[in-house]
């Protein structure tokens, strides 16, 4: 980041955030770091769900069609256009490469054109900040492709937690146990060591033929399945060396192991009740029960007690009534918090990236022109006890 080479105004910053890290075209405004009054997402989804994942070349493709109409719906919806802007944030990592690069490419384009101060956003660091950002209530319900009729908090209700405290970042690419000192000051304390959380699901999710995204899906099959039917192994890792570590590939093996068992006396998996729905549920359980395992000893290790959660799989039913549950229990040493963004600011959005590249403005730092794109998460610390 650069220091201040720009006038930042004293009242209102509104900020413009684009994210194309992956098959989410997404464009947001952000007002102080917290106010949402826009937020676009187009989903790529249905262009690779035939593929069942993500086709690199389809992506970028898309973004570079989508991305015009995306950031001027989002501007439109604000009721905003350039010159009411005090910068444009977009992320520059991780992510897949020519993805990032349309909306990194976008983002400094439109900035040089406004002479705004333009901003690249770390992707984890903004799923990170999406707690942190809340509807106006004017708006509350009217925007977004996020699920209807989702309740949110009120304006306000529940301040923003204050630094230092344990970040839970869960999504199709990371699983990550970290502690927090600031908006972009993390240090890793766990991570997994093979698939992430939401791979795992996307890869069950395949073998139950739900296709690509299946999370949701998985999740939605598991509400009608009895989470404790089947017992599957958790990971046994080296506990002294890396104790926040995580593992999900011998999980993902056992499931389809038994996935198969089930259809070779002649069960089929998809639908409603019954042993598919069962083998959901324990699968979902044993996935969320390895996170936690590790966070828990994290809060006991550090005495940090709030959790802030963020990515597609802290949308997940269960992992956030498990950690809602936890809250006064002995397990979690009597006083948790937990934090969630709103279901819809779990997935890929732009709110995100807008909300995160205000807090960098508001401290006088940009970024150069010069910034480009990153496959990779580089640049957090780590931290073994
Ligand atoms: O953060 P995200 O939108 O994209 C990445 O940065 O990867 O996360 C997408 C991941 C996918 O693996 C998807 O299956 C998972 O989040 N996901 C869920 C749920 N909703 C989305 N996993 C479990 N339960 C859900 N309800
Ligand atoms: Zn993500």
């Amino acid at each position: 980041m650069n220091p201040a080479g720009f006038f930042v105004a004293w009242g209102t910053m509104r900020v413009l955030g684009i994210e194309s890290s992956c098959d989410e075209c997404a464009a947001s405004v952000v007002e102080d770091g917290r106010w949402v009054l826009s937020n676009v997402v187009a989903t790529q989804i249905p262009f690779h769900a035939v593929f069942d994942g993500v086709v690199p070349e389809i992506a970028s493709r898309k973004h570079t069609e989508w991305i015009y109409g995306v950031v001027k719906e989002a501007l439109d919806r604000a009721g905003l256009g350039p010159a009411d802007l005090d910068g444009v944030a977009a992320v520059s990592r991780p992510g897949l490469l020519g993805s990032l690069l349309v909306g990194l490419s976008f983002a400094k384009g439109f900035a040089w054109a406004r002479g705004l101060p333009f901003i690249a956003v770390n992707h984890m660091l903004a799923h990170l900040y999406a707690s942190r950002l809340e509807d106006l209530p004017a708006l509350q319900h009217t925007q977004g492709s996020g699920p209807a009729g989702e309740p949110e908090i009120p304006a306000g209700a529940s301040p923003a937690p204050g630094y230092p405290f344990l970040g839970l970042l869960v999504s199709g690419g990371h699983s990550i146990i970290c502690r927090v000192d600031d908006f972009d000051d993390i240090t890793v304390l766990g991570a997994t060591i093979d698939d992430a959380v939401g791979e795992a699901f996307d890869k069950v999710s395949k073998f139950y033929g739900f296709g690509y995204p299946g999370g949701a899906a998985i999740d939605k099959l598991a509400q009608a399945g009895n989470p404790d039917a089947f017992r599957f192994p958790l990971p046994n890792l080296h506990k002294g060396q890396h104790p926040y570590d995580m593992s999900y590939s011998g999980l993902k093996t056992a499931v389809i192991n038994q996935l198969d068992r089930f259809r070779s006396r002649g069960g089929r998996a998809p639908g409603g009740n019954g042993e598919g729905a069962d083998i959901a549920a324990s699968f979902q359980k044993t996935a969320i029960e390895i996170l936690l395992r590790s966070l828990l000893r994290a809060v006991h290790d550090t005495g940090l007690n709030t959790i802030v959660a963020g990515g597609g799989v802290a949308a997940n039913s269960y992992l956030r009534a498990r950690l809602a549950g936890l809250g006064a229990s002995p397990e979690a040493g009597g006083s948790l918090r937990c934090v969630f963004p709103p279901a819809r600011l779990c997935g890929d959005n732009g709110a995100m990236v807008a909300g995160i590249g205000c807090r960098y403005l508001e401290r006088g730092e940009t970024s150069p022109f010069t910034v480009s794109a990153s496959a990779r998460v580089e640049g957090f610390k780590r931290k073994y006890p």
